[in-house]
């Protein structure tokens, strides 16, 4: 009974997802057939885009065709192409035959850019004889050569997933740019964050960040203005090591566009991330103001510079300041368990803080972040967690009790079900 449930249980669970939006990604890691599809979508980060759509119809390509476009490309070549397969309106198999006149064209993703020349960002349809329904891109002299194979998923009328033969695409889809050619100096000098761009040639950091543009990026860049507010810490107290990780803090070796950011969930992981400390943040975000708090300070995500897979350089209005450096414990304590210290919020910034103060252990810090201290100041006895971290736990242990909720509420159902079977 129970191996006969399991499975029907699995399916109550994908069937109930989309009530709170569909998410592309866990759709398609039912089908392995599509995974280098859906590892693309992931990576490109389009799967942002689809789930913030409200009717939408991906195209997706099997393994093979999918790898055979990927091919040589750029990410952001590949990026364009996955664009463009995904269709801003809803066919399922019964719409696609009975397309009026037989033939239409249709919009996309790609056409939402604002890069796509003339029609190039619409799909043609047209239905052929013998009942092929075949797709083209709109652009001038494409030929009709992909056709609908079968139909994946259907959610009526937000998102239809239908498999394809082949690709949609057009002379210089392909050809974007790559964001590794272009100058990190000149665009952080452009968008006014010559301080940022300064220290980081002067420290090398800058060959890091290069080197990492070929794989993933995403830089948080301080403006000028964020160097000179009050209480910003003296970083001409900091060695040189301190410097290189301070200005690691603000990069992440991954495309995080701020679609991206915002549905982050929990600490992310900086360039800084290795070695001793944790150098992590958490991401706040409100509609579509994304916040960065570091346990020590919170930086508002003021505008994107470069959005280019798969780097990208966002601004913010503050130094991101990591509680390893800044959080006022001395830096070699023994146990890990001391390495993060109560968070010290600088008074200059209204920072939306939503932790509960109470619950923060006495602190001695009430002025702006300090450069560390001696070893007299470990954490309290008793508080083994930073104030962020419980808070953090607390919110995940708050969620648990709903999502067991809403599983023994589908088990009761479908035994409910069994039993008038
Ligand atoms: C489905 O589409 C309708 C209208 O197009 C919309 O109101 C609803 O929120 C959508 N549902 C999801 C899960 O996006
Ligand atoms: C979508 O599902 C994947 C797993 O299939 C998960 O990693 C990801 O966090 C989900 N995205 C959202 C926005 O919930
Ligand atoms: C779609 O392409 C076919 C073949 O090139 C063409 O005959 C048809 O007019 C196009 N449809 C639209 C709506 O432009
Ligand atoms: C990048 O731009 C900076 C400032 O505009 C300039 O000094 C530097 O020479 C440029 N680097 C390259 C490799 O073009």
């Amino acid at each position: 009974m129970a191996s006969l449930l399991l499975p029907l249980l699995f399916a109550f669970l994908v069937w109930l997802a989309p009530a709170e939006g569909h998410n592309i990604t866990a759709i398609l890691d039912g089908f392995p057939e599509y995974s280098v599809y859906n590892s693309y979508l992931s990576r490109t980060k389009v799967c942002d885009e689809i789930n913030s759509r409200e009717t939408v119809t991906c195209l997706v390509l099997p393994n093979a065709a999918m790898s055979a476009l990927a091919a040589k490309q750029s990410l952001a070549g590949i990026k364009n192409a996955l664009r463009l397969l995904t269709l801003l309106d809803y066919f399922d198999p019964q719409k696609l035959h009975d397309i009026p006149q037989g033939t239409t064209l249709t919009t996309t993703l790609y056409q939402t850019t604002g890069n796509a020349p003339g029609n190039s960002g619409f799909v043609n349809i047209t239905n052929l004889r013998g009942g092929r329904v075949a797709f083209a891109a709109a652009a001038p002299g494409s030929k009709l050569d992909s056709s609908y194979t079968k139909t994946v998923r259907e959610v009526p009328y937000n998102l239809s997933v239908l498999e394809i033969s082949a690709p949609i695409v057009f002379p210089g889809l392909l050809d974007a740019p790559s964001a590794a050619s272009s100058n990190l100096t000149a665009l952080l000098e452009k968008a006014g964050c010559k301080t940022f761009a300064s220290l980081l040639a002067s420290s090398g950091v800058l060959k890091i960040f290069q080197s990492a543009m070929d794989k993933g990026l995403t830089l948080f860049a301080p403006n000028d203005e964020a160097f000179k507010a009050p209480g910003v810490p003296d970083l001409k107290s900091l060695s040189s090591a301190e410097l290189v990780t301070l200005l690691q803090y603000h990069a992440l070796p991954t495309y995080t566009p701020k679609s991206s950011l915002k549905t982050t969930k929990g600490r992310i992981a900086t360039m800084a991330s290795t070695g001793a400390g944790k150098y992590d943040f958490s991401v706040v975000s409100r509609g579509d103001d994304v916040s960065l708090n570091t346990g020590v300070d919170t930086s508002r995500v003021a505008s994107t510079v470069l959005d280019d897979t798969p780097v990208c350089v966002l601004t913010v209005d503050n130094l991101l300041l990591p509680s390893e450096l800044f959080g006022g414990a001395p830096s070699p304590a023994p146990a890990p368990a001391a390495l993060t210290p109560s968070p010290a919020p600088s008074p200059a910034k209204e920072a939306p803080a939503p932790s509960p103060k109470s619950k923060t252990p006495k602190r001695k810090h009430r002025s702006p972040p300090a450069p560390p201290t001696p070893a007299s100041e470990a954490a309290p006895a008793g508080s083994p967690q930073s104030a962020a971290d419980k808070v953090a736990d607390e919110k995940s242990a708050a969620v648990r009790p709903l999502g067991t909720l809403v599983a023994a509420a589908a088990v009761s159902a479908l035994a409910a079900l069994a039993s008038i079977l």
